[in-house]
């Protein structure tokens, strides 16, 4: 597996509550990520929709909708899974969200980066 980047700490994200965003590079291009506790496991996807790759939270980091079981798209409202990112309504047809990998481990949230996520250039060094 890659390198582990940190995210936050742990204590950061309450469950379904707001997320963590953070920068990285998709494919080359500058976007953000988020991530989310549910069921007491942390989750991170790519902040860009399904329908219209655009943010999801119009509220910064606010990405439950108003029953805290879904995520939402604020622009157009598609709801995604939160464990798995699938869309489950709205205009995101099949598109789901794009899973970052994670993990939690002594307090701490990290990412790690795939052939399309990477840390920007200036990203915080990588933990042992
Ligand atoms: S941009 Fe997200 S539902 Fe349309």
């Amino acid at each position: 597996m890659a390198e582990a980047l940190p995210v936050c700490a742990s204590e950061a994200l309450q469950e379904r509550g707001l997320a963590v965003q953070w920068e990285l590079l998709y494919c080359g291009l500058e976007e953000r990520a988020f991530a989310v506790r549910v069921d007491g496991q942390v989750v991170a996807y790519l902040n860009r929709c399904g329908h219209v790759p655009t943010e999801l939270d119009w509220q910064p980091n606010a990405f439950w909708d108003d029953s805290r079981q879904y995520l939402i798209c604020a622009v157009h409202g598609a709801l995604y899974s939160p464990r798995t990112g699938a869309c489950l309504g709205g205009r995101c047809g099949r598109m789901g969200l794009i899973p970052v990998a994670v993990s939690e481990r002594d307090g701490q949230v990290h990412w790690y980066p795939s052939d399309t996520l990477q840390p920007l250039p200036d990203a915080p060094a990588s933990s042992p």
